[in-house]
């Protein structure tokens, strides 16, 4: 008798037990699937102490121990990592790229799949941002993340940035968004925005055109569409190349004479970006440079180290009878890009300033 009750006792309790397992997987299985690719930077940094918020070393830190400082994630997603590269963002170059938006395509193509965190050191995010912006071919989620403070200070941002950005890449209302950057509670859209601050957690700004959304208690908040095309709208096509042109960035500034303009085209730019003052004036001492490099077929762009606002076409300069193109509002960093993609497909001046007026 006191056998048979405790067999039935048993059998409930097993009963209970996989009533309670299956429970907990159909939850799992409901999460979406994000792929983490780690590339480094200071979310992946260590300082000697807590208070050490400069000084520290970067892209020390692996993607699986990332991810176990954040248990939380697995509440709200099932994250896999993969460690791309370990390096410090200023070392990211056109075959870092290269190799990080072939493997973002091939796991986006993946039906299992459902969105993409990118880990980057916050120097150059913002390029890597808008290159895969350019190249992506998928609507699914992509979301670059990083942080100011390393893993190992106080209040560090790496945790809660990453945190958001895998909900922003898990979520049904972040597809066709184009490629994102999640920092500080904030979404922007990777062609607007820009790293603003030297050392400050809110870095990250979109300025006059506005960043897109909010992340707030996991969940994303949109209230703004990007207008410019991306991902699968986009021409570019980096799934056979080894390399990119190279594209340089010739600065302005008081006195500046033709020196860089003429060292860039004889170490073989192909193309250059003129990071002009104001609306991106060209300098008498810099122009005969720039005008010799166009007749030898280096593309020019013109562009402003300003920071906001459009590069007039024709404004600064008679860009028609140059032969020049105007990188409308692109940083000269982000011209840069745009210009090494375009060159891809065409050296033909007219449809690279129509490529400028698209992406
Ligand atoms: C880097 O860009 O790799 C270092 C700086 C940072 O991540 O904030």
């Amino acid at each position: 008798m006191l056998h048979q009750s405790f067999t039935r006792a048993m059998a409930a309790l097993f009963a209970f037990l996989f009533l309670l397992a299956s429970a907990a997987q159909a939850q799992t299985a409901k999460l979406p699937n994000v792929t983490i690719l780690a590339t480094g930077g200071t979310i992946a940094g260590t300082g000697a102490t807590s208070t050490t918020t400069v000084g520290y070393t970067a892209a020390t830190v692996g993607v699986q121990a990332l991810i176990q400082a954040v248990p939380e994630i697995a509440k709200v997603a099932n994250v896999s990592g993969e460690q791309v590269f370990q390096i410090a963002s200023e070392n990211m170059g056109n075959e870092h790229w290269l190799i990080l938006a072939k493997r973002v395509n091939a796991l986006l193509a993946q039906p299992n799949v459902d969105g993409i965190v990118i880990t980057h050191g916050t120097d150059t995010l913002e390029e890597t941002a808008y290159f895969l912006n350019l190249v992506v071919k998928s609507r699914k989620p992509v979301v670059v993340v990083g942080s100011m403070r390393p893993s190992t200070a106080l209040s560090a941002d790496g945790p809660i940035n990453l945190y958001n950005a895998v909900n922003l890449a898990g979520s049904p209302q972040a597809v066709g968004k184009g490629v994102m950057v999640a920092m500080n509670d904030q979404i922007h859209a990777a062609r607007d925005v820009t790293k603003a601050n030297t050392t400050t957690t809110d870095t990250f700004r979109s300025t006059e055109l506005g960043m897109i959304g909010y992340i707030q208690g996991g969940k994303p908040f949109f209230y703004r569409d990007v207008t410019r095309k991306h991902t699968v709208e986009s021409e570019f096509d980096v799934s056979k190349l080894d390399a990119l042109p190279q594209v340089d960035v010739a600065y302005a500034y008081a006195n500046v004479g033709d020196v860089a303009v003429k060292a860039l085209v004889a170490a073989g730019a192909r193309g250059l970006v003129h990071a002009g003052v104001g609306n991106g004036s060209l300098p008498a001492k810099t122009k005969p440079a720039l005008v010799a490099a166009r007749s030898q077929g280096v593309v020019i762009v013109r562009s402003a180290r300003v920071g906001q606002g459009i590069v007039a076409r024709n404004g600064e300069a008679n860009d028609d009878q140059l032969d020049f193109v105007v990188s409308d509002t692109l940083s000269p960093q982000k011209a840069r890009i745009l210009l090494m993609l375009a060159l891809t497909k065409t050296s033909n001046t007219k449809d690279i300033q129509r490529m400028f007026y698209t992406y």
